[in-house]
């Protein structure tokens, strides 16, 4: 069986994740996460507070999931949001018509850049027909399908919503706010977490493309002229970068380089982008990403999102196909602007100059009564136009006359006896857009790569021996506290135990059904690190065994101390 039906099969067995509302036939996309999954979801994303919003010194938001259309538009989710689309005209069946062409036609690796007509084109070029059916999909049209959950707000003539389709824009459409509590000055970075929706055409392989799913967002407001990361921090942070633009395809290899070496050598063009790819390592060592399967991957220039100057992802393997579970942005002012534009706030921020900057304006009398009563045009007009061509260029008045156009008219205006003055204007600085750099973490997406490579298997007193080598800090559970017999007051011992540990803070499970050997595996396969035993010496010498899931060892330590040398071993 392939890595990934195991893992789905685990899943479902042991209440990690599984298709939702199977009662009622199942919803294509829809997840559920049961009791194991859930506590598993919740720590990832733990570490992920503690790295981005703790450690980093951000703050975080919650926003709605349910925002109106005006968002959108401005966004550009609703224009430019768009997967495309071809339906079998035989069974019904739905299909990204650019993934039909990448998979049918080896030279091409970005369909989606060649327009949904080209598509169309190749499709009946290549023969390509239906997954499903194997019907010839020649003559079905391919269109552009907007990935967005329409809503309406409220009843009646209700104003239009959607379902956000990233956590991102619940952060954008509060700038103005979010900036006050910066207290106006930059950078800050306001992290989310939360969920986000996208009509997928076609959700597949379990976890990876939903219809409804978490991302952790950071959106890092910077000034983009005098904010520089402090790469320091991370300058010695080895990254494992997949190929340069040029060598894209799947031929290419990995190499290695430092966060300081791939700016110094030009693989990296953005700093505050290498800063985050730095940053983030420390994260998917912490939730249990098998390295060796993970990689650093630039968006070619047709790949990136309408919104995004550049691009790399983060990859996991996952049953021998590299799956994106992390995209880090550069969206340069894209966000603000536009939010700028079609909102009436002001998303902008003021930049102080270093010393105030002093300029001249020119000031013309707008009566110009030396121009005489024959002069035909608008006094007050042509004042103005002279101002304004004296604050842009001040020679235009070393002549006798100056031609000014108004209304069609030229009119040729002898300035050296306009009564003309400078007047000098100081000013502290000026409003900004500031820019934006998005680390987006798929939650979702990582869960399923943190299980698949924590799923391992050895033999143990002969037997084959499944387990989760998931690091204490992500396992649902810390500490599985057993009875050797659930009699004889075993039991009721283990289960004093048990209160204790969770008095202590950790999650703890107390299991006493089955024979010890089958708790010891029921354990291995849910990923819980550590198993305390309570025997009949426990009630001799006071001592308890702890067993440890990877090595299987068991040393006796005394009950008294058990919190603490669980926490000496979680802390590692
Ligand atoms: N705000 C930026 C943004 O949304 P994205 O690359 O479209 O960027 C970020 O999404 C992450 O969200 C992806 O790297 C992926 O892990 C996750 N993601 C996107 N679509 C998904 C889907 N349909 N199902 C599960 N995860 C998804």
């Amino acid at each position: 069986m392939s890595e990934t039906r195991e893992l789905a099969e685990l899943a479902k067995r042991r209440g990690f994740f599984f298709p939702s509302n199977e009662a009622y036939g199942g919803t294509a996309g829809f997840y559920t996460y049961g009791p194991e999954g859930a506590a598993l979801k919740r720590n990832l994303e733990d570490v992920w507070r503690d790295l981005f919003v703790r450690e980093l010194d951000n703050v975080e938001l919650e926003a709605p999931t349910i925002m109106p259309e005006a968002v959108f538009e401005a966004s550009g989710h609703l224009d430019g949001f768009d997967d495309m689309i071809v339906e079998c005209a035989e069974c019904g069946a739905t299909h990204r018509a650019d993934h039909l062409v990448e998979d049918a036609v080896p030279d091409i690796e970005d369909a989606e850049a060649l327009g949904p007509e080209r598509v169309g084109e190749l499709i009946a070029e290549h023969g390509i027909v239906c997954p499903a059916c194997d019907a010839d999909l020649a003559d079905e049209p391919v269109e552009e399908f907007n990935l967005m959950f329409g809503t309406n707000i409220g009843p009646g003539s209700a104003a239009r919503g959607y379902l956000r389709p990233e956590t991102a824009q619940g952060i954008f459409v509060e700038f103005p706010r979010l900036k006050e509590y910066a207290r106006n000055s930059l950078p800050f970075g306001v992290a989310q977490i939360g969920r986000a929706y996208r009509n997928e055409i076609s959700p597949r392989r379990a976890l990876v493309r939903v219809r409804e799913f978490t991302q952790a967002e950071l959106e890092h407001f910077i000034d983009p002229e005098s904010d520089e990361p402090p790469i320091d921090r991370v300058a010695d942070v080895e990254l494992p970068l997949y190929a340069a633009p040029a060598q894209h395809d799947d031929d290419g290899t990995t190499e290695t380089h430092t966060v300081r070496d791939a700016l110094n050598e030009g693989i990296i063009g953005n700093d505050w982008v290498a800063y985050y790819l730095g940053c983030a390592i420390d994260f998917y060592e912490r939730i249990g990403i098998d390295m060796d399967r993970f990689r650093y991957r630039q968006h070619l220039a047709g790949e990136r999102a309408h919104y995004a100057a550049d691009c790399w992802d983060a990859e996991t393997e996952l049953g021998g196909n590299w799956i994106e579970v992390t995209g880090f942005a550069y969206r340069s002012d894209y966000d603000l602007s536009k939010h700028g534009e079609y909102a009436d706030e002001s998303f902008t921020i003021f930049r102080q100059y270093d010393e105030p900057k002093t300029t001249e304006r020119a000031i013309v009398d707008p009566d110009m009564s030396y121009l005489g009563p024959e002069f035909g045009g608008d006094a007050a007009a042509i004042a103005k136009e002279l101002e304004a061509l004296a604050g842009r260029d001040r020679s235009a008045f070393e002549g006798e006359t100056v031609d000014i156009e108004l209304d069609g008219d030229t009119y040729s205006i002898p300035v050296e006896k306009a009564d003309f003055a400078v007047e000098e204007q100081t000013e502290a600085g000026e409003h900004i857009t500031p820019h934006v750099v998005e680390p987006s973490f798929g939650v979702d997406r990582l869960v399923y790569s943190v299980l698949i490579h924590a799923h391992e298997s050895d033999t143990v007193d002969d037997e084959e021996r499944a387990f989760l080598d998931l690091p204490a800090e992500m396992a649902p559970t810390t500490v599985a506290v057993v009875p050797l017999m659930a009699k004889d007051g075993l039991d009721e011992r283990a289960q004093s135990i048990a209160e204790e540990l969770r008095a202590a803070g950790y999650e703890v499970a107390y299991d006493d059904t089955g024979n010890i050997g089958r708790r010891y595996r029921r354990q291995d396969e849910v990923g819980t690190p550590y198993c305390v035993t309570v025997d009949y010496e426990t009630q001799q010498d006071g001592t308890v065994t702890v067993r440890e899931r990877d090595s299987t060892e068991q040393t006796r330590v005394g009950a008294d101390d058990l919190a603490a040398v669980i926490r000496r071993l979680v802390d590692g």
